[in-house]
């Protein structure tokens, strides 16, 4: 362990991470995008990230899927709930609560939202617009793209995103795979089955046995009944102590028991590579023995360029689950650099689409896709019940922020600034995660996002974060400082204009002229923050991953669903699926 912390620290201070920083930022300079180069700075600390990543990890699973082949991207297929109109009827209590508590802080003036008592109808986002009656065919939806081109970065516009109205019935009923199936390599089990069953790793201390479990969920979340969240976070079937890095195993899982699964790769229009590299990584991250760190990438390759699928489409249609920010698969071979693994740095994987949970913007073969939460519902009836009490909260406090503060200080990292004015403002309540202490309590961070309007979400070492999934989990608005860390990322979960869902607060104006967050928070008015939370209401089902152990009928798109099908929309219409390029 000593010897971790010291490759660690080593590694910060090497010329071969300042490389690799460096190389980033050009790539950054080159970029168009606004504060672009100025996010890359926390690069520097890739290596503390990974300090904190290191206490984390995990993986395993099973499951079981309602028989309803691929529905459309972003199907929130909402049957059975009745809709009103956004923050017309649908009041949001908790809100007003807030105001009235906050009034003399400076609060502008908005208009009242009503108080309803039907807390229980479902509304539709205005993000998502509804399909025609698309019954009896598969849906087809444009997957939104964003375009980096030019400095101005537009999604598509929210015509265009997936519909979050219901499908019908007989969609479901018809044709349900629309002849599209998805194949699953038969990979040696080294290659996953005998690197779960590895899961001590090379340290004790970062044993990732407990996280590998129940589809990669982690052990059920088990509080003492004196706990209050212990009668909120129900049933208590659907909560577990995830870590953020297992979907590789819940992907595989979800997949294994696919309706539309084929063993024929005569007919597969999607071929699944059920690799656990980022979970095998963890044990290799800190060797400094670059052949034992990639010896199973190499196999792998070795592997990979065997197989016919990917001969016959040149590695299209081909698809990889690393669960994992992108920036742990790119360690060049030929250079000197010494973090990660080198598997995306070889041309055997550049036709094969990467689903990460931090994706490469500049890259159109990777999607963003969620990370996990602690909330993994098997009924339907367990998602709305969650949707409602999200809807229902007393949100007694404004502004919220839960992370672990850093011990060497950079000067001038939005973290940093977040954090001191957060500690210097009566509005904004912290917690502080250090140690790990949050991952293994995370009841403490779902009921502050319950808790709270908005949950501030400062970029780490890399742009993205499990607190953004955390907060919109349950209903707290996040505020991130750029478009890298949620717009950009996640296109097909969180499509359309990302004030829907979020505040993005200037990264720039904050470091450099220590512009006030709370103070700008306190300005929306009060109609818009109750539409930005109706929305988010709203997003919870596409991002999460359901249990694959049913108890229920279940009829919303979960974030693999989802995935799965702007890929097959990709693949189909053989445009990549970030569209970045085309
Ligand atoms: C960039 O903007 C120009 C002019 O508005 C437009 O013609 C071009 O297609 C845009 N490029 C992309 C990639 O959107
Ligand atoms: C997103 O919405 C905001 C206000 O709701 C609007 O000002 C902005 O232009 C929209 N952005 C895009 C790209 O449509
Ligand atoms: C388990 O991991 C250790 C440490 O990396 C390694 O030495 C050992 O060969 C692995 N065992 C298996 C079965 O993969
Ligand atoms: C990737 O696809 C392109 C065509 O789009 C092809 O020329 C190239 O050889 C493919 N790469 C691999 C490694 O198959
Ligand atoms: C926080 O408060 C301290 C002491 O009052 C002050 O020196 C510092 O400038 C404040 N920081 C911010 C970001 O306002």
């Amino acid at each position: 362990m000593a010897n971790s912390r010291v490759n660690i620290s080593s590694c910060l201070q090497s010329l071969n991470c300042l490389r690799l920083l460096e190389e980033l930022q050009v790539t950054m300079r080159s970029s168009p995008l606004k504060g672009g180069r100025r996010h890359f700075k926390p690069k520097v600390s890739i290596g503390r990230w990974t300090i904190l990543a290191l206490f984390t990890l995990s993986m395993v699973f099973l499951y079981l899927m309602v028989g309803d082949g691929w529905r459309a991207v972003g199907e929130n297929s909402d049957t059975g709930s009745e809709v009103t109109l956004p923050g017309e009827q649908e009041g949001f209590g908790p809100i007003s609560t807030w105001i009235q508590s906050n009034d003399q802080e400076g609060l502008s003036p908005t208009p009242a939202v009503s108080q309803s008592g039907d807390q229980e109808q479902f509304s539709p986002t205005p993000i998502v617009s509804q399909f025609g009656d698309q019954e009896g065919s598969f849906v087809v939806v444009p997957t939104p793209t964003a375009s980096i081109e030019n400095s101005s970065i537009s999604q598509t516009d929210s015509s265009a995103a997936p519909s979050v109205e219901a499908i019908s019935p007989t969609l479901r009923s018809s044709d349900k795979c629309d002849g599209r199936r998805v194949y699953i390599y038969e990979l040696a089990a080294e290659f996953n089955e005998l690197i779960l069953r590895n899961c001590t790793g090379v340290e004790a201390w970062y044993s990732m046995c407990d996280d590998i479990i129940n589809q990669g969920f982690g052990v059920p979340l088990q509080i003492p009944e004196s706990d209050p969240m212990a009668s909120i976070l129900q049933p208590p079937s659907a909560w577990f102590r995830t870590d953020q890095f297992t979907i590789e195993i819940t992907f595989h899982e979800r997949l294994k028991i696919h309706p539309c699964r084929t063993t024929n790769t005569e007919e597969a229009s999607l071929f699944y590579i059920p690799f656990y590299h980022g979970i095998d990584l963890i044990k290799n991250l800190y060797n400094t023995d670059f052949v034992a760190r990639d010896r199973l990438t190499l196999l792998f390759i070795k592997w990979l360029r065997s197989q016919k699928p990917w001969q016959r489409y040149q590695g299209k249609r081909h698809v990889l689950v690393l669960g994992r920010i992108v920036w742990d698969f790119i360690r060049d071979y030929s250079k000197d650099k010494t973090w990660g693994s080198s598997l995306l740095t070889h041309p055997e994987l550049t036709n094969v689409t990467k689903l990460l949970i931090e994706r490469d913007i500049w890259k159109d073969d990777t999607l963003g896709v969620p990370y996990p939460t602690s909330f993994h519902p098997s009924s339907e009836s367990d998602l709305r019940a969650w949707q409602r009490t999200v809807r229902t909260f007393k949100r007694h406090k404004f502004v919220s922020l839960a992370g672990a503060t850093r011990d060497n200080k950079l000067t001038g990292l939005i973290r940093d600034a977040v954090f001191e004015q957060c500690a210097n403002s009566s509005r904004c309540h912290s917690i502080a995660c250090n140690d790990g202490w949050c991952k293994r309590n995370p009841q403490v961070i779902v009921q502050m996002g319950l808790e709270s309007v908005f949950c501030l979400q400062p970029p780490g070492d890399s742009p993205t974060r499990k607190g953004i999934f955390d907060s919109l989990q349950t209903g707290c608005i996040p505020v991130v400082f750029n478009r890298q860390q949620a717009a950009l990322q996640y296109l097909s979960h969180l499509p359309g204009n990302h004030s829907d869902y979020s505040v993005i607060v200037s990264e720039e104006d904050v470091c450099d002229h220590n512009y006030d967050i709370m103070n700008h928070l306190s300005r929306i008015p009060l109609a818009e923050v109750a539409r930005m939370q109706a929305n988010v209401v709203n997003l919870i089902p596409r991002l999460l991953y359901r249990n694959t152990k049913l108890t229920g009928d279940y009829t919303s798109m979960d974030a693999i669903d989802v995935a799965m099908g702007s890929l097959l929309t990709s693949f189909d219409a053989e445009k990549p699926i970030a569209g970045a390029s085309s």
